[in-house]
Parts: structure tokens; sequence; C-alpha cells
């Protein structure tokens, strides 16, 4: 399974904030916005990721997160000219997909909470055929992605920002594919807004039969970083949980050495880069803990 995450486009929701510097690598109180959806990835077991930026930003991208073996993982970047729609990230990652099966996550794309873990794994581990897509319930449906369910919860439309939506089911940035998503998205003509919509490759699968939706309950949170408001808010989120109780969201290197992915040396090196901030005084906690539990050092 590889993992993509699309964090190029013009963000220009956010202007000026995003004039001269990417919607992705905006703080999110206390990590770059980035760190939330590559979380996600790695939770979900993937090691082998593409990263899409604009042309302009790729090398700061890089300067952050670099070749990924930090926190256990394998990063490639690419760049897409111009935003060309969701779907294009598979005409962009062709190559790096090769055979297999793949995840997409939207940079800007939030989740957090009780059970994400397994219901990726559900996601990933029914990727070998056919495709899997995540709905929220949401009071502004209109804006998204909208699933229709038949008595049996099944998939029967699936329709981008609907004027008129027949249900309350968003379906959320994160996305598995099998590797036929390659020639669906290659067949997919752009939309009246000049895009590849990842709603015509859901649409395609929906026909085929294909199309399964797992349902983000209400333990879960799918947090939005769309305008000035929600990104502030989903500061917020992230700060009252971290403060009530110790625990980081999106600690990559927290994840990383969980899965044992770095070892206790790696996550040494990494905690002691971050100088003097919460973030490196929390990975030295942990470092400290692993440490004890292991023994003195030889
Ligand atoms: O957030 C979930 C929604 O994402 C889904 O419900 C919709 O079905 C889906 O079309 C998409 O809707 P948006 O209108 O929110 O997508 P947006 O154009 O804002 O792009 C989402 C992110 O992807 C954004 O941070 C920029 C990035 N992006 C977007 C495009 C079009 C790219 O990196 N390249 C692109 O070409």
């Amino acid at each position: 399974m590889k993992g993509i995450i699309l964090a190029g486009g013009s963000g220009s929701r956010l202007a000026p904030l995003t004039q001269s510097v990417s919607k992705q690598l905006l703080p999110v109180y206390d990590k770059p916005m980035i760190y939330y959806p590559l979380s996600v990835l790695m939770l979900g077991g993937i090691r082998d990721i593409l990263i899409i930026t604009t042309p302009a930003e790729q090398d700061r991208f890089r300067a952050l997160l670099g070749d990924g073996s930090q926190y256990g993982v394998q990063l490639t970047y690419i760049s897409q000219d111009a935003p060309r729609g969701l779907a294009h990230a598979f005409i962009l990652g062709r190559e790096f997909i090769g055979k297999e099966s793949v995840t997409l996550i939207l940079g800007d794309n939030l989740f957090y909470g009780d059970g994400l873990s397994d219901h990726l794994r559900s996601g990933i581990d029914s990727a070998r055929s056919g495709a899997t897509v995540f709905t929220y319930h949401v009071k502004d449906p209109e804006r998204y992605g909208v699933v229709t369910l038949d008595a049996d919860k099944r998939p029967v439309e699936i329709v981008e920002k609907p004027t008129e939506p027949k249900s309350n089911l968003a379906v959320t940035g994160l996305y598995v594919y099998d590797n036929d998503v390659l020639a669906i998205a290659g067949g997919i003509k752009p939309s009246a807004r000049g895009e590849l919509e990842i709603t015509d490759v859901n649409s395609a699968y929906l026909q085929r039969g294909d199309l399964r939706v797992e349902h983000f309950g209400r333990g879960i949170a799918w947090l939005d970083t769309g305008t000035s408001d929600s990104l502030l808010e989903a500061g917020e989120f992230v700060r009252s949980l971290q403060k009530r109780q110790g625990l980081q969201i999106a600690c990559l290197e927290e994840i990383a050495f969980t899965k044992g992915w770095i070892d206790l040396r790696q996550l040494e090196r990494s905690s002691e880069s971050y100088a003097n901030s919460e973030y490196g005084a929390y990975l030295k906690t942990i470092a400290r803990s692993a440490r004890e539990l292991e023994g003195p050092m030889t």
C-alpha cells in the first residue's frame, strides 16, 4: 500500500495567509498542518509516501520533512504545476504507485479520535479490490462530496457540492483505492470548474459496485481548515486535548517509535533537535521512559 498526501492548491480562501506559504505548512496550534495527515497515513501503517506540492513550495516541505527516515518512513516529492483537481494525484503519482493499491489524503484534512486506526486498517485491508471512502455527518453538506445510501447502507449516489444535498454525509479527504484507480483517473475528463474530480473517480467505482463506505461516527473528529475561523478552531481543538491529556496529537516520532519503525537512539536524536520546544520536551519524556524500561545505558 502506497500513500499520497496532496498538498498543492492555491489556498486562495486563506489569502493573504497563503500568499507566500502553502496552506499545508501553516500552523495548527503547535505543528505544521501536514503533520496531521501524515500521522494518519502512518497510523494506517503506510510507510511509502508521495507528497505532492506546488513547484514553488517543494523545497520548504523537503526542509521540514526531509526523506522521512527520522519518522521511519520514505518520502518522495513531486510538484503539481497548477491545481488540476484531486484525481490529478493519480496521473502525477502513476509511477510511484506502480502496481500497488494507494491511500490518498488531503494535506489540509485533520482526523482524530477513538478507533481511527481500526477504521483505517479496515479500509486499507479491503483495498485488495475496489475503493473505500470515509463519510462524516456534517451540517453543511453542500460544501463537500455527498453520498446517498440505500436502506441497507449501500451507496447509491455520490455528488460533488450539490446545491440540494440528499443527505448529511460528506465524503472526507481520505480515500483508499485498488490499482484500477490509475486507469479510472486516466479516463475521466475535467469538470466544468476545469478539475479532475475525485467524485468522478468514486462514482466510477460506485457504478461498478466496487465502492465501500466507512462511516466515521461521533467518536471521531474530522476538522476543517478551509477558513481563518475553522483553522483557528482546529488549533484550539488540538490545544485543548493536548493540555488536558498531556498527550500529543500527530507526534510523528512517537507514532514511528511505537510502531517500531525507529529505535530509541533515533528518538533521542530527534528530541534533541527540537531544542526547547514543548514538542521536543514531550519526545524527551517518551525517550526517558523507554530508556528506564530498557535499563542503564551501555
Ligand atoms: O475535504 C473533503 C472534500 O475535498 C470532499 O468532500 C470533496 O468531494 C473534494 O472535492 C474536496 O473538496 P474541496 O473543494 O474542499 O477541495 P479543494 O479544491 O479545496 O482541495 C482540497 C485540498 O487539496 C486543498 O488543500 C488543496 C489541495 N489540492 C487541490 C486541488 C484541486 C491540490 O493539492 N491540488 C489540486 O489540484
